[in-house]
């Protein structure tokens, strides 16, 4: 099936921001797309509107139990002036995974395509194109019934926001900078069993508290511990982690605890196709240390749709700061990051088959 929503166009478009300094989620495209599920009807009415606030009752259940997910992935400009994605079968497929979790009715992929597409073709003179820029992509679903009882809505929305984007983590010019992170021994982010792997707020806003702790240290957030033995390194912030100890590249298997990351994947896919050894392996922090402290720590990055590859040169742990190699970009790090982002904008031949384009 083939869809084509009705679009109402702003009467108020607004001005386009300085693509030099876009942050993270500061602004905001001037449409977005929408979509309602009724049990018994499914998913209908989608459509195309000006980007502004929506009405929501307070006894709604999201603001309650947040019953709700959301997926990222970015849309990027080519030097031709194409528009493409970045592997998004992935996040309609992830979505999917987080719904069964949420217990959230499966969105249908062709509508999942069908919105994003259309809502880009409206917007796509937001799509920046400064180095190190993109335009991220927010579909979200939260359960909006109007019910106190702790049980699976009967009514959703289906949400779709655009913005454009610079890096996550380092300063927005397009280059990679080292940043310090906060490691985590007290509060945990997910157990197994838990909801770690799906893509729901909940995740991130039982993160918060670390993060705040983290900042207060001076770094740019947490780097996660398992939640049972708070032994094993998971996940960096919002992003999977990985550690270059000797001639090994490691990350953390999934378990069920960490986010099965688009990036991550995208990464250990290149590893191996460069003849790097890369394991899925649980590793300690003990390890880490050790490993820091006789020079074979060669580097430290997260990854991930927002962070992109994010070095870290320095981990602080148990009041004392562990440093990464020289503490600044390693070469790794900085060949992943010239490889993706040259794939997803398309200034390097996609010879994985990621990009798709619209
Ligand atoms: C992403 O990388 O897309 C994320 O969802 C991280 C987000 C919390 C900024």
């Amino acid at each position: 099936m083939s869809y084509n929503f009705p679009v109402t166009r702003t009467t108020h478009p607004k001005e386009k921001p300085d693509q030099k300094a876009l942050g993270f989620g500061r602004y905001f495209t001037d449409h977005m797309f929408m979509m309602d599920y009724d049990e018994g009807q499914g998913w209908h009415d989608g459509r195309i509107i000006p980007h502004e606030p929506i009405t929501i009752e307070p006894a709604s259940c999201v603001l309650h139990y947040a019953q709700m997910m959301f997926e990222g992935m970015k849309a990027y400009k080519t030097p031709d002036g194409k528009v493409q994605l970045f592997r998004p079968d992935m996040n309609a497929a992830r979505l999917n995974r987080t719904n069964d979790r949420m217990c959230i009715p499966h969105l249908d992929q062709e509508i999942f395509f069908a919105a994003i597409r259309q809502l880009i073709e409206v917007d796509s003179d937001w799509i920046p194109s400064e180095p190190g820029t993109a335009l991220y992509i927010r579909p979200f679903i939260f359960g909006d019934e109007v019910s106190f009882s702790v049980l699976p809505a009967k009514h959703y929305r289906f949400i779709v926001i655009l913005c454009p984007v610079g890096s996550y983590y380092a300063a927005n010019d397009g280059g990679l900078s080292a940043t310090r992170i906060y490691v985590e021994d007290e509060y945990i982010r997910a157990a197994v069993g838990g909801t770690g792997f799906a893509k729901c707020g909940g995740n991130y806003a039982g993160g918060m508290a670390a993060s705040a702790k983290a900042m207060t240290k001076d770094c740019k957030d947490v780097l996660w511990l398992d939640a049972v033995e708070h032994k094993y390194v998971e996940e960096i912030g919002t992003s999977n982690a990985f550690f270059m100890i000797g001639d090994e590249v490691i990350t953390a298997p999934l378990m069920g605890t960490i986010l099965p990351g688009i990036t991550r994947d995208s990464v250990i896919q290149l590893l191996k196709k460069w003849g790097v050894k890369i394991s899925e392996r649980r590793l300690t922090i003990d390890e880490v240390v050790e490993a820091s402290k006789n020079g074979t720590l060669k580097e430290v990055f997260a990854s991930g749709t927002a962070a992109v590859i994010s070095p870290i040169g320095c981990l602080y742990y148990m009041g004392e700061d562990h440093q990464v190699a020289d503490g600044k970009v390693g070469p790794v790090a900085q060949k992943l990051y010239d490889t993706l982002y040259g794939i997803q904008t398309g200034s390097i031949k996609d010879d994985m088959g990621w990009t798709v384009q619209l």
